[in-house]
């Protein structure tokens, strides 16, 4: 069965799917997306992701072509023709496609923006196997440009960081920058001391994720310490725990660092409780 996708409007095979390759998403990274997951076949915190991409809409003078009620039905579309049951939809929204390539924004009035959305199933996305070993990362220097609380597609460094991460036999890359670590990839970090979790606050230097909002007002809940500020690689190479959030892995445990073991090497009991609490909450509220 070929996987349905939307574009601009139209529910479309994959393989029908057209975006011009004068679109500004192509020639120059000029678009924002989202990412929400799917569980039981239903979208987990969809309005946190709407408010998100919004925000990143904004802060770029973009304007999204349809409303949040609109990307809402479009989300549940797409899971149900494509029959997902755990997995997740890829939104992305660009500045659209002016018939010349000019760094100039387009009028917005004239040039319409290009909404794309496609879904990826994920089976055992909730009962990862990966989950129950852990993680290993490296740390690299972080050189992504100052608006990271934009959820942009430019996405090149972050990819090249995954690759550094592969070839040094890691699965990933946590950033540094001024001595302190900023964030993962494409997911949040966190350390945890004792029943303690330290992660970075909010700012220009991370994207605020989604998944974090959810994952510290139920650490809170559960009664557990919450800090949150900068910490630097040796403070999270001698930590207790570490873990990541994101939309595509929900609580990960980080079992390795530069080749440190935290812990006894094993994921810990902080990060197996949040991830459970997690999902378990998220199935409830899922929409
Ligand atoms: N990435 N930080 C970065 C740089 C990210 O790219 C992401 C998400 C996050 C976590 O945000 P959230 O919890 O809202 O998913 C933090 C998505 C999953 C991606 O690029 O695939």
């Amino acid at each position: 069965m070929s996987r349905i996708v939307y574009v601009n409007g139209e529910y479309v095979p994959e393989h029908e799917a057209k975006v011009s390759v004068f679109d500004r998403g192509f020639l120059m990274a000029d678009g924002v997306y989202e990412v929400t997951s799917v569980l039981d076949g239903k979208l987990v915190d969809f309005a946190g992701h709407a408010a998100r991409l919004d925000r990143s809409l904004s802060e770029l003078g973009m304007e999204s072509p349809v409303s949040t009620d609109e990307l809402l039905s479009i989300h549940r579309e797409l899971v149900a023709r494509n029959a997902v049951e755990e997995g997740m939809v890829y939104l992305q929204i660009t500045r659209g496609a002016p018939p010349e390539r000019d760094f100039a924004f387009p009028d917005p009035v004239a040039i319409r923006p290009t909404l794309v959305l496609f879904t990826q199933a994920k089976p055992g996305l909730a009962d990862s196997p990966v989950a129950k070993t852990g993680i290993k990362v490296i740390s690299i220097e972080d050189i992504r440009w100052g608006r990271r609380d934009i959820k942009t597609v430019q996405l090149l460094y972050p990819s090249m960081g995954k690759m550094m991460a592969k070839k040094a036999g890691a699965d990933d890359a946590w950033m540094v920058e001024d001595g302190m670590v900023t964030e993962g990839t494409s997911n949040n970090a966190y350390i945890v001391t004792g029943n303690r979790i330290v992660t970075r606050h909010l700012g220009n230097e991370i994207l605020a994720g989604i998944t974090r909002a959810a994952v510290l007002r139920f650490a809170a809940e559960a009664q557990m310490e919450v800090e949150e500020r900068a910490f630097t690689i040796d403070e999270a190479k001698a930590a207790d725990e570490a873990f990541i959030t994101s939309a595509t892995t929900f609580v990960m445990p980080v079992v390795q660092i530069d080749g440190v073991p935290l812990g006894d090497g094993a994921p810990g009991p902080v990060t197996r409780r949040l991830r459970e609490i997690y999902i378990e909450e998220s199935r409830k509220a899922a929409v």
